[in-house]
């Protein structure tokens, strides 16, 4: 019997990724759930469309609509719950609106599995940006970079939650009904709090997906806005190596129900901004303009996610390193705006 799963927010970046990778295997019935808000991902609908896959649907949909959201939660196995507003400097501009994607939309989907479809596995994509500022962090500031002092080894999920701007709250309130509906209903959940994730199909802009937006105005040869100074630091992790975390919690999800991991590229793999586009101008071999504008709010000056808990609960180890991650999608960047 074919496994129905659905992935809402197909059509975004993590999503298509998600989808294509799913609809390899025949055993699996793939519904996309999107309202294709976010601009460009409606090329990311047309490329999988063209794949042809007879266990592929798309449905037009809005999280925001309960009565939709139940029709298409029916005899559902699986659900990846990723649409969301996902730009912070959005959500300080229309926090209602947020609000209703991000935390109304993610209670009716639980709510929606747990009338209809009570056995489903629910995994979500929550953020890094539930622990706020980390302004509590002693920072060294060097050339191109801030850096933790002592022994540094990240953000674990001990870290007191700190919702900051309305995305954080939105996110956070949405990333802790998710664990709830475990402890109060027994629904099959994991939450994954993610840092910067990069990779092909994403169309990043000034607002969210700050690694494809660099390489994006680098490639059409424009100048970018550096929000603060530049120096602030974050773990970027290739989208492959999220979806093989995603696979692991569904397949153990006897052990991991219920839990919440931090998920990123780890201490081994951060940019500062400045280093990224240093980097690109290597990559690139010309010069990158950019200029500096004022910085924006709950922007953190470091984040590295600490995925010990991951590595050792999932057995989860990222393999793609930053620069062969960032090469990957420069390659893929070029075909695609070609
Ligand atoms: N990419 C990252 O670096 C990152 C980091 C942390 C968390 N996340 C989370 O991962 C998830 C996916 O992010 P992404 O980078 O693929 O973003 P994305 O913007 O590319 O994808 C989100 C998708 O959700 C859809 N959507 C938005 N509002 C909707 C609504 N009301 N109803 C139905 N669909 C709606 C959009 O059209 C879009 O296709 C999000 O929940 C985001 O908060 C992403």
């Amino acid at each position: 019997m074919k496994r129905k799963i659905l992935v809402t927010g197909g059509a975004g970046f993590i999503g298509v990724n998600l989808v294509a990778e799913l609809l390899r295997q025949p055993d699996n019935y793939v519904i996309a759930y999107d309202n294709l808000s976010r601009s460009g991902v409606e090329n990311n609908l047309r490329w999988l469309q063209a794949l042809n896959r007879p266990n592929f649907e798309f449905v037009r949909g809005d999280v925001r609509d309960y009565k939709k959201v139940k029709q298409v939660i029916s005899g559902v196995d699986l659900v990846y719950h990723l649409a969301a507003q996902v730009a912070v400097t959005s959500s300080v501009a229309q926090p209602l609106e947020d609000f209703m994607t991000n935390a109304t939309g993610t209670l009716y989907l639980l709510e929606a599995c747990r009338q209809a479809s009570p056995q489903v596995i629910f995994v979500f994509s929550s953020t890094n940006k539930v622990y706020g500022e980390l302004a509590d962090l002693k920072l060294i500031e060097g050339k191109t970079r801030y850096r933790c002092s002592g022994n540094f080894r990240g953000i674990d999920e001990n870290r007191n939650l700190d919702f900051h701007s309305p995305y954080g709250c939105s996110k956070g309130t949405a990333d802790q009904y998710v664990r709830d509906y475990h402890r109060i209903y027994g629904l099959k959940t994991v939450v994954f709090r993610q840092s910067c994730i990069y990779g092909p199909h994403q169309f990043g802009n000034e607002d969210q997906g700050w690694v494809a937006h660099f390489i994006i105005r680098a490639i059409r040869n424009e100048e970018i806005v550096i929000y603060g100074d530049g120096k602030q630091v974050r773990d970027v992790l290739e989208v492959s190596d999220l979806l093989k975390a995603y696979h692991l919690a569904v397949r153990k999800i006897k052990k991991c129900a219920g839990e919440i991991y931090n998920i990123g590229g780890g201490i081994e793999n951060t940019f500062s901004l400045m280093e990224l586009l240093s980097f690109l101008e290597k990559e690139f071999k010309k010069e990158i303009r950019y200029e500096f504008s004022n910085w924006r709010p709950g922007d953190q000056k470091i984040f590295v996610s600490d995925n010990t808990k991951l590595i050792n609960e999932l057995g989860w180890k990222p393999i793609l390193s930053r620069e062969r991650g960032v090469k990957k999608l420069i390659a893929w960047m070029k075909k695609y705006l070609k």
